[in-house]
């Protein structure tokens, strides 16, 4: 694990990258299997189809490793007991039920628009006091300005059609001195780790989606990599974070970059 800080450079257009989310929908193959007319809907109806396969899902495409990242982007986060917690776009809710059973103390909500998913974060939750889920949108969320003390958001990021709006909704509903946490996948350096990385998340993955995992439905095998094509590199990211008034924004890679975690500070 290794922890970088970079410097604001030039920062991502809006326009691009709305523009490149919407070609996402073709190129993934979204219209053959969904019928909606705008990224948002398509995005919901993916995950909802996708939520009974989603955590065996994560233990494919992660061989097996995905908690622990988890867990690992938790403990970096440094938490304290006693926290206000928010967990955007939850999914199957991962997160937010390490960290309500870890922490008793934290209020704990995982939030996100997929009801499917909702309902088997909330199966999992099932007796924990300290944590509720919710049905809400990254990009408009029903809570007042600063009430979280940390927000999480974890391979989320990549699925909203407005990044810099969904950073500035995380930010202004975590708390001046709290801060805002992302987790997704990387861009190792390095030409044989990069071969390694493109040989599996390009080649292997939608092969084994498409013949063993979906046969006849939609490869969701090939929506990460493909996402992945026009999400922008953890050091984009940095840059994003800063950009947008966050201060200290650091990352950490884990399995030698592939997957990538930044903290962005709010300032006190
Ligand atoms: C790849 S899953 C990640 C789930 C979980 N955080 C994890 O790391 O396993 C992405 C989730 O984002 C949710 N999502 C997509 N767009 C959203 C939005 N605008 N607001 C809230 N949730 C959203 C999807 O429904 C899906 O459950």
């Amino acid at each position: 694990m290794s922890q970088e800080v970079f410097e604001e450079k030039e920062v991502l257009d809006t326009e691009t990258y709305q523009k490149k989310k919407l070609e996402l929908i073709d190129k993934v193959g979204f219209r053959d299997h969904f019928k909606a007319d705008k990224w948002e809907d398509f995005n919901r109806d993916f995950f909802d189809g996708l939520a009974h396969k989603y955590d065996a899902l994560n233990e494919v495409l992660s061989l097996g490793m995905h908690r622990l990242f988890k867990k690992r982007a938790v403990h970096n986060a440094g938490l304290k007991n006693g926290d206000r917690v928010l967990d955007l776009c939850t999914g199957s809710g991962d997160i937010a039920l390490y960290i309500a059973k870890k922490y008793p103390g934290c209020r704990v909500v995982g939030a996100d628009v997929s009801k499917n998913m909702l309902e088997i974060a909330r199966k999992r939750g099932e007796g924990i006091s300290n944590l509720e889920f919710i049905e809400a949108d990254a990009l408009n969320l029903p809570f007042e300005n600063q009430s979280f003390d940390v927000t999480f958001i974890s391979f989320g990021l990549r699925n909203l059609f407005d990044l810099k709006e969904g950073i500035l909704e995380m930010k202004r509903v975590t708390r001046a001195g709290g801060r805002v946490v992302n987790l997704d996948l990387g861009k190792p350096k390095g030409r044989i780790r990069n071969a390694l990385y493109t040989l599996y998340f390009l080649k292997l993955i939608p092969f084994l989606g498409r013949t063993v995992f979906h046969r006849n439905e939609f490869n969701s095998f090939k929506y990460l990599p493909e996402s992945g094509k026009y999400f922008p590199a953890p050091e984009e990211l940095l840059r994003v974070f800063s950009s947008l008034g966050f201060e200290d924004c650091r990352s950490y890679n884990f399995m030698f970059g592939a997957i990538n975690q930044q903290i962005a500070e709010i300032r006190p």
